[in-house]
């Protein structure tokens, strides 16, 4: 072997004594170039096997990330790289689940279009159920189709509004969905726009301060469910024997509203919700609507600014 590697240097040695001095310069400089694209194929390589071996490791072990946060209100930054780091290595396989109030569709603006954009550029699947500040009118626009067991509102092709009443079987889990709250921010009132004093009303509840919300603007009594809905949430409860892994809603039920805060008020939604609290009392919930993180119970949790992996 030595005798080869001492043959060889030899015959390059004498190769180049015959070269004039340009000729080993262009020699030299291609040697130089073979070397550094030699180094960068070993790289890419590398990085090509540990990327795919990542891969192959991380489909065997988690085949479906599941995150579920609070209200983002049309502003999800949050989701961005420095604050949820781990939503770039994730797939359309994915899901990041929001407890309403998404927002995402609020008046057809600019604003609206920027963001629904930027959420798909995400690898990741935004899930979410809706809250009381939705625009309905908007949000029923979009159209409905049938998605792992249950019915969606299709924003785009990885954006979906999990509507109310449904069981989902993401993962190999049931989630059951049901969102709406009612408003507690409209404590002066809801104007109508079709009112004769409409606009003297207006005016003069913007002078006094006064906590209003104006129907069809940024106020809809779709922020309740309706009977149908809540006949088709208990039809499909009953489907599944109320066998369901999590609940994912906007708001509580009514026995858990007073540790929450004592400000908030039962309504038809909250008993209604109270009646699945105690029709299935281990299965693991999460509320958003109250604008705090909070575990309630081991099985309770609001979530606001929070993203937690389940
Ligand atoms: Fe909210």
């Amino acid at each position: 072997m030595c005798d080869l590697l001492e043959t060889y240097g030899e015959a390059v040695s004498s190769a180049l004594e015959n070269l004039s001095e340009d000729e080993i310069a262009i020699y030299l400089n291609k040697r130089y170039e073979m070397k550094i694209w030699l180094h960068v194929s070993v790289l890419f390589f590398k990085w090509a096997y540990l990327y795919l071996r990542w891969r192959s490791e991380r489909s065997e072990v988690i085949p479906n990330m599941i995150y579920i946060t609070g209200d983002t209100h049309g502003d999800f930054s949050k989701f961005g790289n420095s604050r949820f780091t781990e939503g770039k290595f994730l797939t359309r396989e994915d899901f990041v689940i929001i407890c309403g109030d998404f927002g995402g569709v609020w008046d057809g603006s600019r604003r609206d279009q920027y963001w629904l954009d930027w959420i798909e550029s995400k690898p990741f699947t935004l899930l979410f159920v809706d809250g009381n500040h939705e625009n309905f009118d908007l949000l029923n626009s979009f159209p409905c189709d049938e998605w792992k067991g249950g019915k969606v509102h299709v924003l785009r092709e990885n954006i979906l509004h999990l509507m109310r009443g449904q069981v989902f079987n993401i993962a190999g889990k049931k989630f059951f969905t049901m969102g709406g709250a009612a408003s507690h921010d409209v404590w002066d009132g809801i104007l109508d726009p079709d009112d004769l004093d409409f606009s003297t009303t207006y005016w003069r509840m913007r002078r006094n301060g006064s906590m209003f919300r104006v129907k069809g603007i940024d106020w809809w009594p779709e922020e309740m469910p309706s009977d149908s809905e809540y006949a088709e949430a208990i039809r499909n409860l009953e489907s599944v024997g109320w066998d369901i892994d999590y609940v994912i809603t906007h708001c509580a039920p009514t026995s858990l509203l007073n540790k929450i805060s004592t400000s908030y008020r039962s309504d038809q939604l909250t008993d209604f919700l109270q009646l699945i609290k105690r029709m299935s009392p281990k299965t693991k919930w999460f509320c958003g609507h109250y604008h705090q993180d909070m575990q309630i119970t081991d099985h309770f949790q609001v979530l606001y600014n929070k993203i937690i992996h389940i």
